[in-house]
């Protein structure tokens, strides 16, 4: 590869990127042809034939791992799937696992959890820890936009994302993965078949995010690398997650004590944030100027604590096969 600007003739340099390099390659093995621009060219035919794919929602990372409060088993997952992201060509080259496995594997993780535990987060963490863009599926559209086309369509968002160096994440994956036969629909399985057949070739990363891995099907477990279990925080990680998630510029009175709040109310980082902002809210009802006090964060966390209990009872009687675990939402 010769750069323009530096004339250099090696594999990367300060203008082309490695990655750059290898998505020219891959361009060109798929005969794609570049032309110098030019007015008079004749307008390529459209392709009529051809629909517009739903693609995944490209998400730019906001998190990194050190945002993250996790306990211990949980961070050693993510911590274990960024060594092997980091050192790829290390352990599949040099270390020979190439040899053995026949090919260059993708990873897949599986992060499992009740809602509000930091798994969304957790991916875009691993996707702003190696420099990717995220794509985020959401299989209903898959589903939905082209009736019938969904193969066509999973193939096509695993693709855009390998083009795209991008990290797949299916959230609720669960909706995805429904244990074959239990929703008992024969298409439905065709297409669990080639999500199936996808992760198993891909060359990726690709991260299922589920509130219920029980219910995910078996045939995952083998092609599921890492599997990642992200509890709801004990009350020593629940401090810790009030402490990152007030603000140091945030006006607090005396006696706010969140080890108080932790201890006494077992809700996920996600329903913390919304303590967070609803004693905040309490606060600014009296004025700008007043700090935010203990009783406006302990009113926000009774509040949260009915929130998950009435959610949950909703959920399960609307839903009874789903399973969410109550008081946690
Ligand atoms: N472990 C955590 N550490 C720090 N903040 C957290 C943690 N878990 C949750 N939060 C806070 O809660 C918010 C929501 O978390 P997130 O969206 O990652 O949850 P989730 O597990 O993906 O939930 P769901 O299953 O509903 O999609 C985060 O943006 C963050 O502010
Ligand atoms: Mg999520």
């Amino acid at each position: 590869m010769k750069c323009p600007k530096c004339g250099r003739i090696r594999e990367s340099c300060r203008h082309v990127s490695r990655d750059d390099v290898r998505r020219i390659v891959r361009l060109l093995d798929a005969g794609v042809e570049v032309y110098q621009a030019d007015d008079d060219r004749e307008s390529p035919e459209p392709h009529l034939h051809e629909p517009v794919r739903p693609v995944a929602q490209v998400v730019q990372p906001r998190y990194s791992m050190t945002d993250l409060v996790l306990a211990d088993p949980t961070k050693e997952g993510i911590l274990d799937a960024l060594a092997e992201l980091r050192h790829k060509g290390l352990m599949y080259r040099r270390w020979g696992l190439k040899k053995v496995v026949k090919k260059t594997k993708g990873l897949s993780l599986l992060f499992a959890g009740p809602p509000g535990t930091g798994k969304t987060m957790a991916a875009e963490a691993i996707s702003s820890e190696l420099g990717r863009p995220m794509h985020v599926v959401n299989y209903a559209q898959l589903e939905n936009m082209w009736v019938g086309e969904t193969e066509k369509n999973i193939e096509h968002v695993f693709k855009a994302a390998l083009d795209a160096g991008a990290v797949l994440f299916f959230d609720e994956a669960d909706a995805v993965f429904q244990r074959r036969g239990f929703m008992a629909t024969p298409w439905m399985n065709r297409d669990v078949n080639v999500l199936l057949s996808q992760m198993e070739n891909y060359p990726g990363i690709v991260i299922l995010a589920t509130n219920l891995a029980r219910v995910m099907d078996r045939a995952l477990d083998r092609r599921i690398d890492i599997a990642v279990e992200f509890p709801v925080p004990d009350a020593a990680l629940r401090r810790k997650i009030y402490e990152r998630l007030v603000p140091n510029e945030a006006p607090l009175a005396k006696g706010v004590d969140f080890d108080v709040l932790a201890t006494k109310y077992l809700l996920s980082g996600g329903s913390i944030l919304n303590v967070v902002r609803q004693a905040m809210r309490n606060s600014l009802r009296r004025g700008k100027r007043h700090r935010i006090t203990m009783e406006d964060f302990t009113r926000a966390a009774e509040r949260e604590m009915k929130k998950a209990t009435l959610l949950s009872t909703d959920h399960l009687q609307e839903a009874p096969r789903r399973e969410r675990l109550g008081g946690y939402a």
